[in-house]
């Protein structure tokens, strides 16, 4: 059986027998930028902004599909998704200034984060950003306080804990009620927010947000959130009279890491969203609110794809048999922090048969910096290529230089074209930073005592 057959999926794979992606040669890619290397399908990911923004328009009369910067985000990529029509969530300034310098407009920019500071808000403030998330009542009264001081008035939504749970790794939950985001409904500080925005003229109060988790397979949960946060905005309605005009749902759409995994289509749990939006309001005769989605993962995680090069391979008999690659935790924390779990090809070998069972070793001083266990390749030598399937989403955003490894390149790849977008890392940036004291320093040819 060979890679395609057993994971079952359509791989592109030339004549050499090495895997293509967007047209590329992933060898050749290999040879001119180096590993590891992270690529991107560019073809992909518009394809995915098309499948939220095609069939909400047909479904919904106002919409917007922000993506969330958290998965992954560079200047080039800012530019892709304004051509693609999304808008933008952002969690801190450095997204925030990312997106600025890309010069993304503000306007379509949502500010997100449960602890942003006063400089923070004071340069979304300062750049007119369209929508400020409050996360909270102190954030808020931060945030009136800093309206009045750049004489802004921004449009806030209010991120609210709806109390659901969604089935997926505890980390990557986030809407119940013992949740470090959002205002509670059930205790009454949703109201009570409410109530302060409404009395205060700095501040535009547009709707209500909720973002349940990440890497979710069931519709069923966000059905729930609709329903909880349509009877909050009815409850509202009745005791102050405010009717908002946006509901947003948050991201956290699955997607395939592996055989196991067998996410809904995105046509489809936006039909159901769309449908449950409708009903939910039509029972409770409030007019239709414009409809945001928060969609991270599920835009650029099938789009990723990282190369490494396969150096040392160790035996042990009876055991098991470490394959090692030039990468590891550093470009990929997804395996240690969630037990995530990927697969991945020797691309330069697709039509071998898969005949033997190894464990992909990162390069990081750490017994856990494993990226794969029992994983069926080809038979493995030094200098193969390993490419690990869907790591566009939360990889290189969430990259570290630990053991003072340069964080990759990333290359956008799309009809036989690479091009870059993030240069690797050197050596020399890896200790830019670094400043030494006077007395630290180190004459040429002194001993140490
Ligand atoms: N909106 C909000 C408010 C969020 O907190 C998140 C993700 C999203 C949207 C996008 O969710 P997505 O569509 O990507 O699932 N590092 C973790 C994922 C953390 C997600 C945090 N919030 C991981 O690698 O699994």
């Amino acid at each position: 059986m060979n890679a395609a057959q057993y994971f079952q999926r359509n791989f592109m794979v030339n004549d050499l027998g090495h895997l293509v992606i967007g047209g590329c040669d992933v060898v050749e890619l290999a040879k001119t930028y180096g590993t590891p290397l992270y690529i991107l399908d560019e073809q992909l990911i518009r394809a995915n902004c098309r499948q939220y923004a095609d069939t909400l328009a047909e479904l919904y009369p106002d919409f917007e599909v922000i993506y969330a910067s958290k998965a992954f985000l560079t200047k080039a990529l800012c530019g892709l998704l304004h051509q693609e029509g999304l808008g933008l969530d952002v969690v801190s300034g450095g997204e925030l200034y990312t997106a600025l310098e890309a010069g993304f407009p503000p306007e379509r920019i949502y500010f997100h984060g449960n602890n942003k500071s006063h400089e923070e808000l004071t340069l979304a403030l300062r750049h007119q950003v369209g929508h400020i998330m409050v996360d909270n009542l102190m954030e808020l009264e931060t945030l009136i306080q800093l309206a009045k001081e750049t004489g802004t008035r921004p449009r806030v939504i209010f991120r609210l804990t709806p109390g659901v749970e969604a089935h997926t790794h505890a980390y990557d939950q986030t809407g119940q009620l013992d949740s470090k985001f959002g205002m509670d409904i059930q205790q009454g500080t949703a109201l009570q927010a409410v109530k302060i925005a409404l009395g205060c003229p700095q501040l535009q109060l547009e709707g209500f947000h909720a973002h349940i988790g990440s890497q979710i397979f069931e519709v069923a949960p966000y059905e729930a959130t609709i329903e909880i946060l349509g009877e909050f905005m009815a409850m509202v309605r009745e005791k102050t009279g405010f009717l908002a005009s946006t509901l947003d749902l948050g991201g956290g759409l699955g997607i395939k890491y592996n055989k196991n995994e067998m996410p809904m289509p995105i046509p489809e749990v936006m039909k159901r969203i769309a449908q449950k939006v409708r009903a939910t309001m039509g029972a409770l005769n409030y007019p239709l609110p414009r409809l945001i989605l928060e969609p991270g993962r599920s835009i650029i995680g099938d789009a990723g794809t990282t190369l490494y090069t396969i150096g040392t391979i160790k035996e042990i008999p009876g055991i098991r048999k470490y394959v090692a690659v030039d990468g590891g935790m550093a470009d990929n924390p997804r395996v240690a922090l969630y037990q995530a779990v990927y697969e991945a090809v020797i691309a330069n070998k697709m039509n071998a048969q898969l005949s033997e069972t190894v464990t992909i070793a990162g390069k990081c001083c750490e017994t856990g910096d494993i990226l794969i266990r029992d994983l069926p390749v080809a038979p493995p030598e030094p200098g193969d290529l390993l490419a690990v399937l869907a790591t566009g989403a939360y990889n290189y955003s969430m990259a570290s230089n630990y053991n003072r490894l340069p964080r990759p390149a990333v290359v956008l790849v799309a009809s036989g074209r690479a091009e870059l977008i993030v240069a690797r890392e050197t050596y020399a940036q890896l200790v830019q930073n670094d400043l030494i004291p006077e007395r630290l320093k180190i004459a040429a040819g002194t001993i140490a005592r």
